[in-house]
């Protein structure tokens, strides 16, 4: 029984516990997994992280797959071996995590923002147009949600003025895009394992790639940027010399013996997101002021959020939406603030809120919902409770 009044204005919330929006699944394998690799002669990078690049870079359909202590340092890794640096340009989307941005900023780069599609919520071909000068080098577009970009028309502008592109694909792991694994797409793809993406490693990242330069230097980096074995020492194999400013990004067969076990189970995370997708959209379908995610065409993506668009008609705004679903113990999210609003991009770059109203528009209006494998039928239930009182609330 369901009482009447939304928690926020008075009833009892819906739920004792909160429900995050998202969150990791972890079964007796996977711990049966990590204590097998503490028990290994490792213990830090070695086979274990190896099978797991093996598995992810034939997933992927790529040459190489170079994992990383997560998202964040994958980027960094790929803008360092993309060769950007100070006085390049690279655009960007506003609508995503900081760290999107950071595959420029951490090499001396310029992060250049384009507006989005508000469809897709993902960069617009036209938008990344008008931000090329002479000085753009490359393009981080980012799968929003697990939604594909719009891969053919950034790819057509990449070719006219001849850029390096990296794919955010943090949000996109195990999804495809015209028949192909979503991270295939010339010239690097990133992956991050944190646990609310659609695989874990605790933290994690990969890189991917078919470019064989590419992915020697990003080893290199990776790891010291250390040459191991170089000529003329062949009789002092103790000889290690760096030959650049590396770093320390290397991931632990821990966490990769975690990543394998959960790419077993890659399908049913799939099928269970996919079945909580239908029961959303089935129960938003007869909700004024609702816009449920938009579905991709020629697409079979593994969607990692579920986040709708709230409108005038629901009855209240997106902030009074968020705090009255917070009231009813139910963890939803705003995904994102846009970057121009952050200090770093206004103080640094001189960006401004008004910068990029189709980002604004949609930032207005959308949040995340709770969606994750281990949510049950019960827990997709109270989401839906919730807000349907609170939008019959709003009606009267
Ligand atoms: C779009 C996007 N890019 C980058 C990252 C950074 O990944 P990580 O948290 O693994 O550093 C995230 C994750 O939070 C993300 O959602």
């Amino acid at each position: 029984m369901v009482p009447e009044k939304p928690a926020r204005y008075g009833g009892e919330p819906i739920r004792d516990e909160v429900l995050g929006y998202g969150g990791q699944s972890i079964t007796e394998r996977e711990k049966e997994a990590v204590v097998e690799a503490l028990e290994g002669d490792y213990i830090t990078r070695g086979p274990t992280v190896t099978e797991f690049e093996e598995r992810v870079a034939d997933l992927v359909g790529v040459e190489h797959a170079i994992a990383t202590t997560s998202g964040t340092t994958a980027l960094h890794l790929a803008g360092e071996a993309a060769g950007f640096g100070p006085g390049d340009e690279v655009i960007t989307t506003p609508l995503t995590f900081v760290s999107t941005a950071h595959a420029a900023t951490y090499t001396g780069a310029t992060p250049v923002f384009a507006d989005i599609d508000p469809h897709r919520r993902t960069l617009d071909p036209d938008a990344v147009r008008d931000q090329i000068t002479d000085d753009t080098v490359g393009l981080v577009p980012m799968h929003y949600a697990g939604h594909p970009a719009d891969i053919e028309g950034l790819l057509e502008v990449a070719d006219e003025q001849d850029l390096t592109v990296i794919w955010d694909a943090c949000h996109a792991f195990g999804g495809t895009w015209e028949g192909e694994p979503i991270g295939a797409q010339r010239d690097l793809a990133i992956f991050s394992f944190h646990p609310v993406k659609s695989v874990t490693t605790g933290e994690g990242g990969m890189v991917v790639t078919d470019d064989d330069d590419l992915a020697a230097r990003i080893r290199r980096l990776r790891s010291f940027d250390m040459s191991y074995d170089p000529d003329g020492h062949e009789e002092e194999p103790w000889y290690q010399v760096a030959e650049g400013v590396g770093y320390n990004y290397n991931v632990t067969d821990i966490q990769a013996a975690l990543g394998l076990t959960q790419l077993d189970r890659l399908d049913d995370f799939k099928r269970r997101r996919d079945e909580i997708i239908e029961q959303y959209d089935e129960a938003f379908a007869e909700i004024d002021g609702i816009r449920t995610p938009p579905q991709a065409a020629n697409a079979d993506p593994l969607y990692h959020l579920y986040a709708i668009e709230v409108s005038e008609e629901f009855g209240c705004d997106c902030k009074e939406f968020v705090n009255a679903m917070h009231a009813e113990n139910i963890g939803v999210q705003v995904h994102y603030v846009p970057l121009h609003f952050h200090p770093l991009f206004q103080d640094r770059y001189g960006y401004t809120e008004g910068d990029f109203p189709a980002t604004e528009r949609v930032y207005e209006r959308i949040v995340s919902l709770p969606f994750f494998p281990e949510m049950d039928s019960s827990d997709v239930r109270n989401v839906v409770q919730a807000i349907d009182r609170l939008h019959q609330y709003h009606a009267e």
